[in-house]
């Protein structure tokens, strides 16, 4: 599909370096957004490239009633050789389409979506900030749109993608934090849409979110939904504990999401010789295992912040701390492999990152141009979009 590129007036280098230095995350857009919409006779037509802006939707639009919403979370990186790189973009195609099939929504499809991402971030490259200081985080969401209220499933939808650059998800950064052990709320029932990446899901952590802050925790870690027994995930990322040098992670039920970081830290840790499982976790085994010394560390994963140290566990009121509220090393080594992946300092083995090639134009109207302030933009050729980023020296990550 061709994309349209309306001319958009870009920030100066020198006024995006000054939003790098005070990165809170999420609260900084680039320039531009993608957006494309749906109907039952044309499917996806019209994408452009267009102001990030606000949208004007209809105050009945089913999204804003019914929820009828799913969306993405990936990044793009700046790199040790100057280019930009998207992680596993692929892989999150695959997740919107299925959360879209369980909201039942269309699907967007690779090809659209990864054009799409890719075109938005080559012409706001500048955003991407500088190795080491943070990544462009990419929202791709679709929203139903029909205007008509009443429960059903919706006949107009809106694809959009923003895109802003990102430092710390928390505030402390990669420093160990405090999480509350949530035993009245759930996040997500069996059957239900725990792992579609969905709105709803959200609006009912935020009371247990907020109760975690109020207890003096970072985040708030949901135990399953029919026994309060096992452990699930934290509000945005997934789980991971060390148990007996084996690396345990909560087994996808249905009601958690399959997040691309944690099938990452899966493959390293297997292609490490590391033993992995994925199993019923629960809460009462990482208490005695805490207690009795055979759970060595725990930590989250997610796209937002990649791999977050957990230091200690708020559990009916006592605080349980986990490896002497101390970074572990398997936890650091995690962190280390994928952040070198990332910024290219790292062999690329498992062809994870994605150059983001820098061919798309601005959208300025070049002297001779024609009036007209919107034009087609060639679509990239396939091989650009799924080359692989181009192998450095390999430096082993080393169980330590
Ligand atoms: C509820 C939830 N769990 C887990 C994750 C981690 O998923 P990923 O590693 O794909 O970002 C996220 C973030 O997307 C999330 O929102």
């Amino acid at each position: 599909m061709r994309i349209a590129i309306s001319q958009v007036k870009s920030s100066s280098k020198a006024e995006i370096a000054k939003k790098h230095q005070h990165l809170v995350f999420g609260r900084t857009f680039s320039d531009r957004m993608f957006q494309c919409e749906w109907n039952p006779d044309l499917g996806w037509h019209q994408p452009r490239i267009v102001a990030h802006q606000p949208l004007a939707i209809a105050p009945s639009a089913n999204v804003l009633h019914y929820a009828q919403q799913v969306f993405e979370g990936l990044k793009a990186h700046r790199r040790v050789d100057g280019s930009i790189a998207l992680f596993r973009a692929d892989k999150h195609a695959e997740r919107l389409d299925r959360s879209a099939d369980r909201l039942c929504m269309p699907a967007v499809g690779p090809e659209l979506f990864l054009e799409a991402v890719h075109t938005l971030v080559d012409l706001d490259r500048d955003w991407v900030p500088p190795v080491g200081a943070g990544s462009l985080y990419i929202r791709p969401t679709i929203i139903a749109t029909e205007a008509a209220l009443g429960v059903r499933v919706a006949s107009n939808y809106l694809f959009f993608v923003i895109a802003g650059p990102v430092g710390p998800y928390f505030p402390k950064g990669f420093k160990p934090v405090k999480i509350f052990v949530e035993q009245q709320y759930v996040r997500a029932v069996p059957g239900s849409i725990g792992f579609a990446k969905s709105a709803g899901n959200y609006a009912a952590s935020l009371l247990p979110g907020r109760n975690a802050y109020a207890n003096g925790c970072d985040q708030v870690l949901f135990l399953d939904a029919r026994e309060r027994r096992y452990l699930e995930e934290l509000g945005g990322m997934n789980i991971f504990a060390v148990i007996d040098d084996t690396l345990v992670t909560p087994a996808l039920s249905g009601s958690i999401l399959p997040g691309i970081t944690r099938d990452s830290i899966l493959q390293i840790a297997a292609s490490m010789g590391l033993h992995t499982e994925e199993r019923l976790v629960s809460l009462d085994e990482i208490v005695k295992g805490i207690e009795q010394g055979d759970v060595t560390e725990i930590f989250a994963a997610g796209t937002a912040a990649v791999v977050t140290p957990i230091g200690s566990l708020m559990v009916n009121g006592t605080t349980v701390e986990v490896n002497h509220g101390r970074v572990g090393q398997l936890t650091q080594t995690f962190y280390d492999h994928l952040t070198g992946i990332h910024q290219g300092t790292l062999s690329d083995d498992f062809l994870w990152m994605t150059t983001v090639a820098s061919k798309a134009k601005t959208g300025k109207v070049p002297a001779k141009a024609k009036r007209t302030n919107v034009r087609a933009r060639k679509r990239p050729a396939k091989a650009q979009v799924k080359a692989p980023a181009k192998k450095i020296r390999p430096k082993q990550a080393t169980r330590r």
